[in-house]
């Protein structure tokens, strides 16, 4: 469960589906009765961790929670890294160890937003999977979020119903630069579950090449579009979804001042407020949490009606638990 790439439209719409049965109360099955799950956090959470030790609860497990560098060793992942330095444990044994234990092993591993290149691999994550026989579920790495997008995915559904909709993903202004895995995922599944996508972002703000590729494929297989813009007031025009995220340039990885000092321009302009709002065809407000507040959007808008971002939060729970139950037979 790296990422929904390899899912088709049938797998995704099952999921959906699972979750809102569990969401309903409609399927109260324990697949995970005696059994243990991993949860492998390199970086803090709210939501995934919560949603996940909740969600594996609900379905009869239990969740073993580690920290590399905190609660549990310090974690190398590089094949052939003479561990001189301050590393204690290499993935290869703490991965092998776990699997004794454990059925599967989630791992949160964000960006470290310094090489493009070789984060866009994902290595981290990559060297779980490569020494893992049991299932590896993606909680947010440097790529991608599926268990968030899938969340995003039902919500839109809930409150939108089926079909077709116009999605703009639009990048706003934040303090530091952040990854892509959320933006990266959201695209992706939205092109994948037939949505008219636009993506808007400053120019220099590209979304990685392959991944744009891949969901433009997804789009036209599901009859759907993707069109990328720099002018967010087009953008929001029509727009039945509006969900914001901030991301840095890859061009700058490596050097956060110059994408701090490039995106300055772009703070008055790049945000979710009342008047983008008040160009759109009534469209649901979508973050997939932590926000700042009056940085990405404001109070007026996050207080709305039109904001569900609490019911976006909600979702993780289901999905996740219908990610489980498919992986464990329920
Ligand atoms: N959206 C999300 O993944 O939230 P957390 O970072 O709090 O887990």
């Amino acid at each position: 469960m790296i990422s929904t790439i390899d899912m088709t439209r049938e797998q995704l719409e099952n999921l959906l589906e699972s979750a809102l049965r569990f969401k309903r109360g409609e399927d109260t099955s324990k697949p995970l009765a005696g059994k243990s799950v991993a949860l492998v956090f390199f970086n803090p959470s709210l939501r995934t961790r919560a949603s996940m030790q909740v969600g594996i609860y609900e379905l009869g497990g239990n969740a073993v929670v580690l920290e590399p560098g905190g609660t549990s060793w310090t974690l190398e992942h590089r094949v052939g890294a003479v561990m001189d330095s301050d590393k204690t444990e290499h993935v290869a044994e703490f991965v092998r160890v776990l699997e004794r234990y454990c059925v599967a092993i989630g791992v949160r591993t964000f960006a470290a937003m310094k090489d493009w290149q070789e984060e866009r691999r994902d290595p981290v994550l990559d060297a779980f999977a490569k020494y893992a026989s049991v299932p590896i579920i993606n909680l947010e790495s440097a790529m991608h979020h599926p268990c968030q997008s899938l969340a995003d995915m039902l919500t839109i559904r809930e409150k939108l119903g089926r079909g077709r909709k116009r999605v703009v993903l639009t990048w706003a202004w934040h303090p530091k630069p952040l990854p892509m895995a959320v933006p990266n995922s959201f695209a992706l599944a939205a092109a994948q579950m037939g949505h008219d996508l636009v993506i808007a972002h400053p120019s220099g703000y590209d979304l990685d090449k392959e991944l744009i590729e891949t969901s433009l494929q997804a789009a036209r297989a599901a009859g759907a579009s993707v069109e990328i813009t720099n002018d967010i007031d087009a953008a929001f025009t029509g727009a039945e979804v509006i969900y914001a995220k901030s991301w840095g340039s890859k061009q700058f990885y490596g050097n956060t001042d110059q994408d701090l000092a490039t995106r300055a321009q772009y703070r008055s302009k790049w945000i979710v407020d009342e008047e983008n709002m008040s160009r759109t065809n009534n469209a649901i407000f979508m973050h997939c949490l932590p926000v700042r507040r009056n940085v990405i959007v404001t109070d007026g808008v996050i207080d709305s009606p039109a904001s569900v971002v609490i019911d976006q939060a909600e979702n993780r729970l289901h999905v996740q638990k219908a990610v489980l139950a498919r992986l464990f037979g329920g």
